[in-house]
């Protein structure tokens, strides 16, 4: 065999490596990307504890922190919600749901202060819409807490924790508003939740990549 043919046999052999080793052409599923399909979401009534340790919050932040974010704004925050505050939170709550019906009950309001009381950790994503940095437009700023909110979704599943986001009327009304302080160009988006799961759920089916992709 000629030099020349061993080196074609080494690179080769090196090409085939490299392929074989490649999850997504081998076919194999890489662990990142298993974790992002064993991800769901897990609604707050079904967190319980023991949720993350402080240590374990912080590397949650930091993975927001990673969010893809054009013109380095971070065009969003989180606010907290620790047990001490979850009666206030109760109260806000009870306060949103009387702004939009006058008639609540008191078994309606006392079901809208137990919301408060889910979950070991909850936090407020609240994304900063204001006119500063006005060349970042609103859905690129939206878009950069998305990302914040998965890589913190992702984060409690690889803990083996789980997540949920949860949304509502309530975030819109005086009550949040004032409790969490927020602003003229800020918008609260979601909370989110990460405890353990009391009851697990099946994933819901996934839409097919040939439903939502085309090419030109
Ligand atoms: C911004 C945002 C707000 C959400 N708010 C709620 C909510 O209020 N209640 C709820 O059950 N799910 C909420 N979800 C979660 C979705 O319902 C959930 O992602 C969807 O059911 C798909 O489930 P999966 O996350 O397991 O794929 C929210 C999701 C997003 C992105």
């Amino acid at each position: 065999m000629t030099s020349e043919s061993m080196e074609l046999r080494r690179e080769i052999a090196q090409g085939e490596a490299r392929l074989t080793s490649d999850p997504l052409v081998a076919g194999a599923v890489h662990p990142c990307l298993d974790l992002m399909r064993s991800r769901r979401q897990t609604s707050p009534k079904r967190l319980v504890d023991p949720g993350p340790s402080e240590k374990q919050i912080h590397a949650l932040f930091e993975a927001a922190a990673q969010a893809p974010d054009h013109g380095r704004i971070r065009p969003w925050r989180f606010v907290r919600v620790g047990a001490a505050a979850r009666p206030d939170l109760g109260e806000a709550f009870a306060s949103a749901l009387r702004e939009r019906d006058a008639l609540a009950g008191p078994t309606q309001l006392r079901d809208a202060r137990d919301k408060a009381l889910r979950s070991p950790f909850l936090a407020l994503a609240i994304a900063r819409l204001d006119d500063a940095h006005a060349e970042i437009p609103a859905a690129e700023r939206c878009v950069s807490l998305g990302c914040a909110l998965q890589n913190m979704l992702l984060g409690a599943h690889a803990l083996g924790y789980g997540a949920g986001l949860v949304s509502g009327q309530a975030l819109h009304s005086r009550a949040l508003l004032d409790l969490f302080g927020i602003e003229a160009g800020e918008l609260a988006v979601c909370f989110i939740a990460v405890g353990t799961v009391s009851q697990d759920k099946p994933t819901r089916a996934r839409p097919a990549p040939r439903d939502f992709v085309s090419s030109l």
